[in-house]
């Protein structure tokens, strides 16, 4: 099955981001892990990056036009896009949220996610780990 991977601004430059925050795996890296993960529990991952919201908010209504199960982590308009939001209210799969830090632990600015609302799930705090986690839930969800 199909899974449809969303990564947000600025995850292609985990080269050089503070890796203290969002671990040692760069951008390829990451797909390269996300790959292997899906694999694992059954899945095709198609694995995108954009830093526009447009772009964003067309692969949600993809999703929902081909009813694909999707992941995603919409870094930093996870705590302001409300158009992002009523896109990933209109996908009817599964749909995971996913951090590769713990926002909940970070600035303030952070506590919040628009996103969890109309989310299945959110899975933050485990860098790489966190994906590979959503994704055995999502396994369970398309059961
Ligand atoms: C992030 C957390 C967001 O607050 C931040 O803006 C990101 C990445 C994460 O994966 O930990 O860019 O979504």
């Amino acid at each position: 099955m199909k899974v449809l991977i969303i990564n947000g601004p600025n995850l292609s430059r985990l080269d050089i981001r503070d890796s203290s925050i969002y671990g040692d795996l760069n951008y390829a890296e990451l797909v390269e892990f996300i790959t292997d993960a899906a694999a694992r529990n059954g899945f095709e991952a198609d694995i995108r990056q954009s830093n526009d919201e447009a772009t964003i908010i067309g692969w949600l209504h993809e999703a929902a036009d081909l009813n694909l199960p999707v992941v995603i982590n919409p870094a930093a308009f996870t705590h302001y896009s409300y158009a992002i939001r009523d896109a990933a209210e209109m996908v009817k799969s599964p749909l995971i949220e996913v951090h590769l830090s713990n926002p909940l632990s970070r600035e303030e600015f952070r506590h919040t996610s628009v996103i969890s609302g109309v989310a299945n799930g959110t899975i933050g705090g485990f860098g790489a780990h966190s994906y590979e986690l959503a994704l055995i839930a999502l396994a369970k969800l398309v059961a």
